[in-house]
């Protein structure tokens, strides 16, 4: 005689997804992310990473833009990383960073052509199967949008805290808002937004003109509870900059775009810092692993 199946109740359900398992070398994993493409995560990863170790802490970059890896070439790095064990990959180090990308692994040429579950086992494994040393954050440099890897980060891994990045025309906004909704629902904590080419400067005169708008994202950080980190120009210094492997933080440490980064890195650090007290505080309920609600 079969045995009866048993279902459960919606209440129990959470606990059939996969449990988050910490990221062994690794205290703390902040998501750059947005909702549109092209709006400057990658760029902003880069530089506050490297503002994060010009303030002394110990830092990695994980691309987890797996059909368009950028941290390859914006931190100035070729060549395929070590795996002395044959199963662990050493991180690549770029300006003092810790970096993995499947770019390393994959030739620039060829498109990546996946399915879902490949890019969550592929995620999986640069995250896990990467020999992180002893780092104090890893930053994530997040696909555009909001599919499978977002939802592998935010289901499989212990996210301390995401950064919104946007432009500040209506299109981005719109999106970035939808990127910042998808963390609430995930439970996973927005540190703040940074608007990315906020006014251009010229470089021949120092002019500052707001072309794609004004106000938009301190709007949309005010609605959303949280907080404008900080704002960066549209400055071609950061364009030729990472696009040259020599991130704006490196090449001009003392300019103003370096003092910018800089105070958004030590407003990320001040939010990391408060959360992790009030989650002690706050610990013992067990691991409470989000519920992913498609709507
Ligand atoms: N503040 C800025 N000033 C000038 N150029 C910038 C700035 N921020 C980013 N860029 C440039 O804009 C382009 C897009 O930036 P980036 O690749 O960082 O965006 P992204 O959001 O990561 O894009 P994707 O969604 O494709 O991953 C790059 O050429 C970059 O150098
Ligand atoms: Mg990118």
């Amino acid at each position: 005689m079969s045995s009866p199946v048993s279902y459960l109740p919606a209440h129990q359900q959470k606990r059939q997804l996969p449990e988050q398992k910490a990221v062994p070398g690794v205290k703390h994993l902040i998501a750059v992310a947005s909702g549109k493409g092209g709006v400057g995560k990658s760029t902003t990863t880069t530089n506050l990473a490297l503002a994060l170790a010009s303030q002394g802490a110990r830092v990695g970059v994980l691309d987890a833009d797996l059909y368009g890896p950028s941290q390859p070439r914006m931190l100035g790095l070729k060549g395929m990383p070590e795996s002395p064990d044959g199963k662990f990959l050493e991180p690549m180090i770029g300006h003092g960073i810790q970096t993995m990308s499947i770019g390393f692994l994959v030739d620039d040429e060829s498109p990546i052509i996946w399915r879902g579950p490949m890019i969550t086992q592929a995620l999986t494994r640069l995250v896990y199967e990467t020999r992180w040393d002893n780092l104090d954050y890893l930053i994530v440099d997040m696909p555009p949008g909001t599919g499978d890897i977002h939802l592998t980060m935010a289901q499989r891994m212990p996210v301390s805290g995401a950064v919104i990045v946007t432009t500040p025309q209506d299109i981005a906004l719109l999106d970035a808002r939808k990127g910042l909704r998808m963390f609430e629902k995930v439970n996973i904590p927005v540190l703040g937004i940074i608007e990315n080419m906020s006014t251009h400067v010229c470089s021949e005169c120092g002019h500052e003109e707001p072309i794609f708008g004004e106000g938009g994202a301190r709007k949309m950080a005010q609605e959303a509870g949280t907080e404008l980190l900080g704002a960066l120009p549209l400055d071609i210094r950061i364009r030729t900059g990472s696009d040259s492997g020599q991130p704006v933080m490196t090449s001009e440490p003392d300019g103003a775009l370096a003092v910018t980064y800089g105070l958004i890195a030590e407003r990320i650090r001040q939010e990391i810092e408060a959360l992790s007290c009030s989650r002690q505080g706050s610990e013992n309920t067990g691991p409470d692993v989000p519920r992913i609600v498609m709507e």
